[in-house]
């Protein structure tokens, strides 16, 4: 059920073999050099070692795989066994994510990266894969993991195509969430799409395929299918299946992915009627493809009427005159007149794409929104997520353009995610460690992020602007509104803007931007069509009778969709997994240096390594450090008996640590440099050796050497009576443990005293890993042997107990805040002490029913206590100050001095709360006396007066009798007799009866 594997060697086990195989973990290179990442990567590859690491993730016991694991994918996997191998790593990894969600309860997501055919996707589907069949999971679960497994042929059916990189390479981003209830099962997911290569449909490049479903449907379509779709079994026949000129692929099998697929729709919910509609729109595309046109005397395109043009309007149900017009004729709106205005032919092919582009666009998304329905979970109860990000990488071709632009910027934008996560996760463990943390010096990207994205400045404004512009807009004029715009911006040229040696490599409708991975040349050509991705007006209405269009600028749609993947992934803790090519010619043991060298650049993985080196490569839990190099130092070896961390600051003096190479934690140690890691490996090493060489303890090594064969004898002594002594002492344990069982129901006599001593800490040892989970389980609780019936009653209480607080607290969190809100409305700008005040957090109560007084409880614990606090309470006679507890209940203020009550007032009678709008703590509780005997006012002082009065303007509904004052508040001694509280402030606060018989407080 769960993964026990260990993957790889421990963190310093590795180490030992750094200089055969090089080392494991990236974080511990002596050098954060390019050139050594890359030498230590060839050596690692050399010696069949797939998988690398960057900082392991040590805070987390169960096994000690890393949150980023490289792996090398396709050209390694020429065996079983490294198919395997590299499995088990995205298995670990997707394992530890899993086990600290359910722990921790917060949401996590998994990042793949790398080039096109570096496994991404692969990866991905093992990682859903393991959650589908590790989790636990009940019959009903069981539909909803097969959906979120069987989206994947579906959406790689539409979405995927055989490329020059990779013959089933995705075109169109992905992220998935994966849904967990608090029982770790999964119970839901949802998917995000980004950006479909839509270009694809109608035009592919040499030795490249469009979308699979194309020629699935024409390979594997059952014969009536076709027949209906007026399809022919022959891909040659189709325009939009053969420019690549390559159809047929040895690898693919598209008769059968064809089953696999229509197998998939069923499974994700998607009926007969509207798998039919599917198929027959993307048919339609086909035919639409070979839709020609004939020109006039004039020059102006004429439609040829030909058998495919007839069934697309029969697919469709479209009005054939609409569809003429709207592919041969442009509908310009001339003031308040319509008027149509003849395509050429290069035009109306123009439209013509667009429009079958358009429809495939639609149905992707349309695919997607039906897979999501179908895999959404409609329980309301929380979950936490794990989300999958399968998302191009870089791309850099010969010839860049609108898709590559925003590509290049979607990675610019996780690269900025990326660091920033980093960063956070490092400090976040400085923090918890109370190390002072350490600027670190990398290169912040915002400033690219910001020249394409920043609104009105950014080039994607500029683009949408210039698509919007009445007049003659073209690509090129576009150019040169970017070059006034960004005339000096250091990360962006032209062939205009360069100085003379850069202008050779610009042509003149290029521009280049230097982005975080390196620089990327963009031809202008076709971006501001590709961002209309508008359809004429007439065709418009054609395609609106199936599909509504969006009329969002497409850079723009991609940029907010990018702003909120951001924001989904910044509240989620990261783990990654970066796949690395070893060539491009998909051979095994092949290293191509310039190949890798470019991935680490574009993957941003020696930016990677210097935010997460920030500071202090190494840190270790004290106990585990003190474990593995105690044999070094004799003060600690063989036995450290006091607490790990003085063992350790034991040990590294001993070892001769500088004072700047390391630092102690709370719960670690910090060590600076590698080599000070190595140092210490290196002595372990040659201490091991001595000890496995001579047999001695290794205290004796460093003090006894010489006089090696008498202490032999002697420790040979010691063995042998210590082995005795173990021997008569098990003999003893396990007769008693006999007797123990037999008389296991009697009294507890001395005999069976051990035997129920174990039986009591198997109980609770089984007990802690089968505690019930949720505060409505009533029912979860493991029997206990009789001797432990009454301990089991008292512990189910006190489980039950916490379970309840847990709960509670969550909820209180929110009450806190509305309470604060409520101070707010009080006190802000009317009392100066308020702002300070903000801060503080408010607490339940500053009084527990412990320390008040039994014989004052008594008397009031009926009423429900809500809050207590401390305050100093000036008698009416004199004021002089007397502490006491003021404790609120829900009817009434009790002011309580040890076991008495000195006044109760009930709420009923409080007609007002004064306060003054100075810093000091008075305040003076007027209340409705008319017996003459009755007490008067209250005046006391409070260390926490917005608190106190913020929960009994609550609990007491008094928040419109509370009032700040300037100056002076009146006061009523007794019923009839009255004096005065004055404020004043000084040098120093203070409170003292003053000349005219009031009561003065200085602040
Ligand atoms: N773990 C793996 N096990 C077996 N084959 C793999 C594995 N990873 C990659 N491959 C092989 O490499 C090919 C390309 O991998 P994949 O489709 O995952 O690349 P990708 O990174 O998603 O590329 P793209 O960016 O083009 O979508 C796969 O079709 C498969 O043949
Ligand atoms: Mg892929």
């Amino acid at each position: 059920k769960t993964f026990g594997l260990s993957v790889g060697l421990d963190m310093e086990g590795a180490l030992t073999a750094r200089d055969r195989v090089g080392i494991q973990d990236f974080v511990l290179l002596d050098e954060t050099t390019e050139a050594a990442f890359l030498s230590n990567l060839n050596k690692r590859f050399s010696k069949d070692l797939i998988y690398v690491s960057l900082g392991k993730k040590t805070n987390f016991s169960r096994n000690p795989a890393s949150k980023c694991v490289y792996i090398f994918t396709v050209n390694m996997i020429h065996s079983f066994n490294s198919c395997f191998v590299l499995d088990l790593h995205c298995y670990a990894l997707a394992d530890n994510a899993y086990h600290t969600m359910l722990a921790e309860f917060n949401n996590h997501f998994i990042l793949i990266s790398g080039e096109s055919g570096a496994g991404k996707t692969e990866a991905s589907k093992k990682i859903l894969q393991y959650y589908a069949v590790s989790c636990p999971s009940t019959a009903l679960l069981n539909t909803v993991r097969d959906k979120m497994l069987m989206s994947n042929p579906v959406l790689e059916a539409f979405g995927n195509a055989k490329t020059l990189k990779n013959d089933n390479s995705s075109r169109f981003g992905k992220y998935m969430d994966i849904q967990f209830d608090s029982e770790g099962e999964a119970v839901g997911g949802h998917i995000l799409n980004y950006l479909l290569e839509k270009s694809r449909v109608v035009h592919q490049n040499h030795g490249e395929r469009n979308f699979h479903i194309f020629y699935q449907l024409v390979q594997g379509g059952e014969e009536d299918l076709l027949h209906q779709l007026g399809l022919e079994r022959d891909c040659q026949h189709y325009n939009y299946l053969t420019q690549g000129e390559c159809a047929i692929v040895a690898s693919i099998n598209d008769k059968d992915e064809w089953k696999t697929v229509k197998n998939a729709l069923q499974v994700v919910n998607i009926d007969e009627i509207n798998t039919n509609h599917l198929f027959g729109i993307v048919a339609s595309v086909l035919h639409l493809g070979n839709v020609q046109f004939d020109s006039d005397s004039k020059g102006h395109s004429k439609k040829k009427l030909t058998k495919c043009f007839v069934f697309f309007l029969q697919l469709l149900g479209v009005d054939a005159h609409t569809l003429q017009e709207g592919l041969t004729y442009r509908k310009i709106e001339a003031q308040k007149d319509q008027v149509l205005s003849p395509f050429t032919i290069d035009h109306a092919i123009y439209a013509r794409d667009a429009l079958a582009k358009a429809m495939y666009g639609q149905t992707f998304t349309w695919l997607v929104n039906r897979i999501n329905e179908s895999m959404e979970n409609k329980d309301s109860s929380r979950k936490t997520v794990i989300g999958l990000l399968d998302i191009y990488g870089f791309e850099v071709f010969y010839v860049n353009s609108f898709e590559q632009f925003c590509i290049n910027y979607c990675n610019e934008k996780l690269q900025q995610l990326f660091i920033q996560l980093t960063l956070k996760s490092e400090q976040e463990e400085y923090e918890a460690e109370d190390i002072e943390w350490e600027p670190v010096q990398f290169f912040n990207n915002k400033i690219i992020c910001d020249l394409v994205e920043e609104k009105h400045r950014g080039i994607i404004s500029i683009l949408d602007e210039e698509c919007l512009r009445p007049g003659d807009a073209t690509d090129l004029t576009f150019l040169e509104r970017l070059e006034d715009k960004m005339g000096n911006h250091p990360h962006f040229v032209t062939h205009k803007l360069a100085d003379k040696m850069t202008r050779k490599t610009l042509e003149r409708g290029d521009f280049r931007l230097l982005h975080y991975a390196g620089e990327v040349t963009y031809c202008v050509v076709g971006f501001l069509d590709k961002n209309n991705d508008l359809l004429y007006r007439n065709i418009k209405d054609v395609s609106l009778q199936f599909c509504t269009l969006y009329y969002v600028r497409v850079a723009t749609q991609f940029k907010s969709s990018l702003l909120k993947l951001t924001e989904i992934l910044m509240a989620k803790e990261a783990w990654y997994i970066r796949c690395l090519k070893s060539n491009e010619s998909k051979q095994p043991g092949q290293f191509d240096e310039a190949l890798i060298r470019h991935q680490v650049k574009y993957l941003g993985l020696m930016e990677h390594l210097r935010v997460r080196r920030a500071g202090f490569a190494y840190r270790r839990k004290y106990e585990d450090f003190l474990k593995r190099y105690k044999p070094l130092c004799p003060a600690t070896w063989p036995h450290w008996r006091g607490v790990p961390a003085d063992g350790v600051e034991v040990l590294i003096q001993h070892l001769g640590y500088l004072p700047n190479e390391y630092k102690m934690g709370r719960t670690k140690i910090f060590i600076r440099h590698p080599r000070t890691l190595y140092a210490t490996e290196d002595a372990y090493e040659r201490c091991k050796h001595e000890l496995v060489k001579k047999n001695y303890t290794p205290s004796i090594i460093f003090y006894f050497s010489s006089s090696a064969t008498k202490i032999e004898t002697c420790w040979r002594g010691v063995q042998a009576r210590k082995e005795r002594e173990k021997r008569a002492w098990a003999v003893k344990v396990i007769k008693q443990f006999i007797k123990g069982y037999m008389t296991r129901g009697q009294a507890k006599i001395t005999d069976n005293s051990e035997y129920l001593a174990f039986v009591r800490q198997n109980y609770l040892n089984r007990l802690k890993d089968n505690l019930p989970k949720t505060v409505l389980d009533k029912t979860t609780w493991l029997s206990p042997p009789s001797v432990l019936t009454e301990a089991s009653e008292i512990l189910r209480k006190l489980h039950y107990r916490l379970m309840v607080r847990k709960y509670v607290r969550g909820i209180s969190t929110q009450r806190k805040l509305q309470m604060k809100l409520i101070t707010s409305s009080l006190f802000k700008g009317k009392k100066d002490s308020y702002p300070q005040s903000v801060a503080q957090p408010f607490v339940d109560s500053r009084i527990s029913e412990q320390d008040i007084n039994p014989r004052a409880l008594q008397m009031i614990r009926n009423e429900h206590i809500k809050y207590g606090v401390p305050v100093v309470k000036y008698n009416r006679n004199g004021f002089k100050p007397r502490p006491r507890q003021l404790i609120l209940t829900q009817a009434a203020a009790y002011v309580i001095d040890e076991a008495k009550i000195k006044q109760r007032v009930l709420y009923a009678f409080l007609k007002g709360i004064s306060v003054s709008n100075l810093t000091d703590g008075m305040v003076v509780f007027h209340i409705t006396c008319e017996d003459p005997k009755q007490k008067g006012d209250l005046v006391m002082q409070c260390d926490h007066l917005f608190e106190f009065l913020t929960k009994l303007g609550v609990i007491a509904n008094k928040q419109n009798v509370i009032k700040v004052v300037q100056g002076s508040i009146k006061i009523e001694i007794q019923a009839g007799k009255e004096s005065a509280v004055d404020f004043g402030t000084g040098q120093e606060p203070m409170v003292y009866k003053a000349k005219n018989g009031h009561l003065m407080v200085v602040s």
